[in-house]
């Protein structure tokens, strides 16, 4: 060895040395602070008394303990003390009905703290909010567009924006837990909720689920991120009847295989609660399910934190799905099935009288209230709440500022989805005359949906009313003399009616349409969630279906704007309209951002994390078997609207030269595949490179195809960029009906768009 090689050797060892002895004291700092916070939660448990333990376990609604009084919420002082300090509950949630400023939030939850410190233990309680798209219960923070949409731009690194801005602005309003992200996957279009999900790909799904987590929750502890609830653990989203809260029929491998990875990858990144699938799996309510919750859950998954109830679904047990005689027969099942806080939401004296007793008669074990106070603890010690129970928006100089903002636009604007584009009759000029039509046309509340302000978001005209509408946002880009507004349709605004709707003027939208270049038909649906959020058709209506027919038949070129939840079947009118834009619901900045889209200063990028069906009895997703498919040597049916990662551009993209590292790979490998991928056409746009993979044969009939890579580039006009893409081979593995994955030799094919490739895994392993 020369003198060189030796000292060149030497320096690359004494560099490992040192990272190694680097790495080693972070770790061992980590388990010191892991150490520490054992040691604090384990002394307190040991202090308190059983009562105070099952107090922790109690989670009530604000509502419960007082009122609105001219827009401020007033607790009621007794009520106040006796949940706090008579029950000692541990955690107080959802809005009073209307939403607080973050001023009134503060308040609210200072005078919680300022209750629970004057108990023997001092314990904070942990407030918890549903953010779902934004600090969406707090008023003028920042709403973003619903997940679906943040879904629909493919965009990793906006999902984090979205994550960390929540945070901030949520302990703006003193609130350290948020029950999202919604890790449900997106598989039964007819589900009232699927517009709170990231779509129907566990890929997608888990990485944008993940990238959430890191935004709002890292580094936890310090005083701008909050704890997350992943929820609904899990397959909520695909009951059989495809309403709320309903029974899905599912084999253990195919819950492994298509709706555990999400939360698996969450509880892997450090999701610190769980909140449960509120209805039942193969007839077994969730929430007495100890094999997914104590098994797979803390078992398998590792899981740390503590599990929380949803909205009364202890007592559903009982009252809704028949598995007892009595509400405490529930909690039995239900806390030794492995729950460790309980949404009651209103009768917590029952919920604590009750587990009390289970303990004392020997039926819910001491080391069960012990391990879930334990966790419950540890969240709260973990968030800081010990230290500081509250946060005031005085520190929080950014809370919905313009930088904020910016970044809703943003996301909005890469999300909306270009799905047709006849002759590229936009982007329009700005000069063009518009009519604008529709119900969702002028409206704030279809543009947010459900979760905004209040549950169903029936208030958002009221409290979004400084933002645009699409027609404010037209009308400021186009001019008030260019922009003419017939409604044609209206919503019905009665509870409980949401989902109906009514001809107004049409013969008005086809008269006005006479001196317009172009017909703006914005159409949809009307905001919803959870079980008000059930329908028996997945058709658009008729009436805005009627709608569309006239001002189609006017001859004027119509552009159709989605804004809806779910993807509803237009089939019938798909073929007349001359272009079709996807909004979803993209929250206060959506007009402005569609606007942009509609003159060409925002070239769309959004891609559809859905599949779009064409008929109602047709709903099968991309995630299909190949019976299902278009080689199907009987005769293929899958024959979406519009397929699950679909979205056009105003400008061309090409891909060539599609290559991967090796023909032949151990199941232990990485497959390292490049595509290059070329902008062709004159506009700078930004494009989605989707990863395809086929496993070819498999003793579970595998699916046609699965999504296991995506990239989002921009690429300037004539710019072309490679794209690596690191393949485990172990992400091919499939769950075998032992429910153990399971990657088996043989041949598989990749496809990144119109290019494909083959390759070999040698040899079978299980993993
Ligand atoms: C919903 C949950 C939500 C909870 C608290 C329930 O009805 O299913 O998603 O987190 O209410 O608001």
């Amino acid at each position: 060895m020369t003198l060189q090689k030796l000292i060149k050797n030497r320096n690359a060892a004494l560099k490992y040395v040192t990272f190694i002895f680097l790495f080693a004291l972070l770790v061992s700092d980590v388990f010191a602070q892991q150490n520490k916070v054992e040691a604090k939660i384990n002394a307190l448990v040991k202090q308190m008394t059983l009562e105070e333990k099952v107090g922790q376990m109690a989670q009530v609604s604000v509502e419960s303990l007082g009122k609105l009084e001219g827009g401020n919420f007033v607790f009621d002082e007794a009520k106040l003390k006796d949940a706090v300090q008579n029950y000692k509950i541990g955690s107080i949630l959802n809005s009073p009905g209307e939403p607080l400023t973050a001023a009134q939030w503060n308040a609210v939850v200072e005078q919680i703290q300022n209750a629970a410190k004057q108990t023997k233990m001092k314990i904070p309680v942990l407030y918890g909010l549903d953010d779902n798209h934004g600090c969406n219960y707090v008023l003028d923070a920042t709403l973003f567009p619903q997940q679906i949409g943040q879904s629909a731009t493919w965009n990793r690194q906006l999902i984090f924006n979205a994550g960390v801005i929540t945070a901030y602005e949520s302990r703006a309003a003193s609130v350290p837990w948020t029950f999202s992200p919604v890790l449900d996957l997106g598989t039964n279009p007819q589900w009232p909720r699927i517009w709170e999900d990231y779509g129907e790909d566990p890929y997608l799904d888990a990485t944008l689920g993940v990238e959430f987590i890191k935004g709002v929750q890292n580094p936890l502890g310090s005083k701008d991120k909050l704890a997350v609830s992943i929820k609904h653990y899990m397959d909520y989203s695909d009951p059989k009847s495809g309403h709320d809260r309903t029974d899905s029929w599912i084999p253990e491998y195919y819950l492994r295989e298509y709706h555990l990875p999400a939360f698996a990858a969450a509880v892997k990144a450090g999701a610190r609660t769980v909140m449960v699938n509120s209805a039942l799996i193969n007839g077994i309510p969730t929430h007495i399910n100890k094999h997914l919750l104590t098994d797979v859950m803390k078992g398998e998954l590792g899981f740390t934190g503590f599990i929380v109830t949803d909205w009364q679904d202890i007592e559903n047990v009982y009252r809704r799905d028949h598995i007892t005689n009595s509400i405490k027969e529930a909690t039995k099942l239900a806390i030794n099935a492995g729950i460790d806080m309980s949404m009651i939401p209103y009768n917590y004296k029952e919920f604590c009288t009750d587990l009390i007793a289970l303990v004392k008669e020997g039926k819910v074990p001491m080391s069960r209230i012990d391990d879930a106070v334990t966790r419950i603890l540890r969240v709260k010690e973990e968030l800081n709440l010990f230290t500081t129970p509250m946060t005031y928006l005085k520190d929080y100089p950014k809370f919905a500022s313009r930088e904020f903002q910016k970044a809703s636009y943003n996301t909005a604007a890469e999300s909306i989805t270009l799905l047709k584009n006849e002759n590229n009759i936009l982007p329009i000029s700005k000069t063009a005359k518009i009519l604008v039509t529709g119900p969702n046309a002028n409206s704030m509340r279809c543009l947010n949906g459900g979760w905004s302000y209040t549950w169903q978001g029936e208030k958002t005209d009221t409290y979004a009313k400084e933002y645009n509408t699409i027609l404010e946002a037209v009308t400021n880009k186009f001019g008030k003399d260019n922009v003419k507004y017939v409604q044609g349709v209206s919503y019905n605004e009665a509870w409980g009616k949401f989902n109906e709707d009514s001809l107004l003027d049409v013969d008005a939208a086809v008269k006005a349409a006479a001196d317009v270049d172009y017909i703006l038909l914005c159409i949809g649906e009307n905001s919803y969630t959870e079980t008000p959020g059930n329908i028996n058709d997945m058709n658009l209506s008729p009436n805005q279906i009627t709608l569309a027919n006239a001002v189609i038949k006017t001859g004027k070129p119509v552009i159709l704007i989605l804004n809806e939840g779910r993807p509803r079947v237009i089939n019938d009118i798909v073929p007349g309209v001359k272009s079709i834009l996807d909004v979803y619901l993209p929250g206060n900045f959506g007009a402005d951002a569609l606007t942009d889209i509609l003159t060409g200063d925002v070239n769309p990028s959004g891609k559809l994390p859905i599949t779009y069906p064409r008929y109602p009895n047709s709903l099968v997703g991309y995630i299909h078997k190949p019976s299902e498919g278009e080689g199907n040597p009987q005769g293929g049916e899958f024959g979406p609207q519009f397929h699950f990662g679909f979205g056009l551009s105003y400008t061309t993209f090409a891909y060539s030269d599609l290559k991967i590292n090796k023909n032949t790979f151990g199941p232990d490998e990485n497959a390292t595949i490049n595509v290059t991928v070329k902008n062709t056409g004159s506009k700078e746009g930004k494009e989605v490179v989707q990863l395809y993979v086929s496993d070819l044969v498999a003793s579970i009939t595998p699916d046609v195809k699965r999504l296991r890579g995506f990239e989002k580039v921009d690429l300037k006009s004539g710019e072309s960029k490679t794209i690596t893409f690191t393949l485990p081979l172990k992400d091919l593995a499939f769950v075998n009906n032992d429910n153990k994955k399971i990657l088996e030799a043989g041949d598989f094919k990749i496809q990144i768009e119109n290019l494909t490739s083959t390759f070999t895994v040698n040899k079978t392993k299980i993993f």
